[in-house]
């Protein structure tokens, strides 16, 4: 039995592939380097001492994903990671963003039900419920008016639906911050990152002037925005729990991946100051368009459904993000 990993040299999918290869599941990884770098791969081979098959595969492609399959019988569950993922940019690129996106995961669907594959994981996000009304977000929150063309690209519950055939997980990441304790693999975004976490990290080893914190009127108890920020290991381990899910035939099943705490802007910084023994320095400017003021998850779901709960603190989400961004200071292209 193997797990085909979509997108699986990215920032999630290289640590979902760690921790599915440690769990002994076999792996076959497709990625088009998008997004990612082949380096990614041997890292991830180094780290499990494990080899697996890869495709250079672009999965809204057809051909690409039948031949797949065609050459990989045993795959019976595939968790499909492969999309864009600049939420800013989708608004300026909307219909790349539908059609990669969608196209990906549709295809992959199409090819699946073709070669009797039902388990299907999909690397979701918290943006499918807006603007909420209230926090902490549980799984039955209404989904909400999406923000960006991102948003709908995430929300694909009418198609597992109409097949019940298939066993589905939607996993709604909150944000995903750290790195594999090696250091060895961690986020590297490409030019000037969009997302906090880099960002910071960025100012930390000298290659950023200063944070920008967008806006400090917010309702919250600092003024910056709150966000529910949860170590990639722990968000890869859910994968592992939801591939364990699958296996019991469960249908349909939807779970918040997050820590059920909220964190500020500030506080990040402040966190991260500690991990890297230097203080960070930042300047407030406006709020960023589309921004809401606070995002924290609840997790029965996942913590019912699958005996899962996130274990990192922010103090080590922190230290483990810095320990990459150290050891890797041009990301992938560091040369070493
Ligand atoms: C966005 C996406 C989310 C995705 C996540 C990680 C939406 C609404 N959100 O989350 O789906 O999972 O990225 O890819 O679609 N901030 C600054 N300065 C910066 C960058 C960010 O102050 O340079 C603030 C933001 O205003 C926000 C917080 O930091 O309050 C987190 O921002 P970011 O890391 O970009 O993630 P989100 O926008 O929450």
């Amino acid at each position: 039995m193997a797990i085909l990993v979509s997108g699986g040299a990215g920032y999630i999918g290289s640590h979902t592939c760690i921790e599915l290869l440690n769990a002994g599941y076999d792996v076959v990884v497709a990625d088009n380097y998008y997004n990612a770098s082949p380096v990614v791969l041997d890292r991830v081979k180094q780290i499990t001492g494990k080899d697996f098959r890869f495709y250079n595969a672009d999965m809204t492609k057809h051909e690409d994903v039948e031949k797949i399959f065609a050459e990989c019988p045993d795959i019976d569950a595939v968790i499909q990671f492969a999309a864009y993922k600049a939420v800013g940019e989708s608004v300026s690129k909307p219909i790349e963003y539908y059609y990669n996106n969608l196209n990906c995961t549709l295809v992959i669907l199409d090819v699946m039900r073709r070669h009797n594959c039902h388990n299907f994981v999909f690397s979701s996000s918290a943006t499918v419920y807006g603007a909420p009304a209230s926090v902490p977000i549980p799984e039955d929150f209404p989904v909400g008016k999406p923000t960006t063309p991102y948003g709908p690209t995430k929300a694909i519950t009418d198609v597992c639906k109409a097949d019940p055939t298939l066993n589905v997980a939607l996993l709604r990441y909150f944000n995903p911050i750290g790195a594999h304790k090696s250091g060895l693999i961690g986020e590297d975004p490409n030019g000037i990152p969009n997302n906090l976490m880099p960002y910071i990290a960025k100012v930390a080893i000298g290659k950023l002037e200063k944070v920008h914190v967008f806006g400090n009127d917010y309702p919250t108890p600092d003024g910056t925005g709150v966000r529910d920020y949860i170590h990639v290991v722990d968000l890869a381990r859910g994968h592992v729990c939801a591939i364990k899910k699958l296996e019991t035939k469960c249908g349909l099943f939807i779970c918040n991946l997050g820590t059920g705490h909220g964190y500020s802007v500030l506080d990040v910084i402040h966190a991260f100051e500690k991990a890297c023994g230097k203080q960070l320095p930042y300047v407030i400017d406006p709020r960023r368009p589309g921004d809401i003021a606070e995002c924290y998850a609840d997790t029965p779901n996942a913590k019912k459904g699958l005996g899962w709960e996130a274990a990192y603190d922010n103090e080590e989400k922190c230290a483990d993000s810095w320990n990459w961004q150290q050891k890797n200071p041009d990301g992938y292209h560091t040369v070493k």
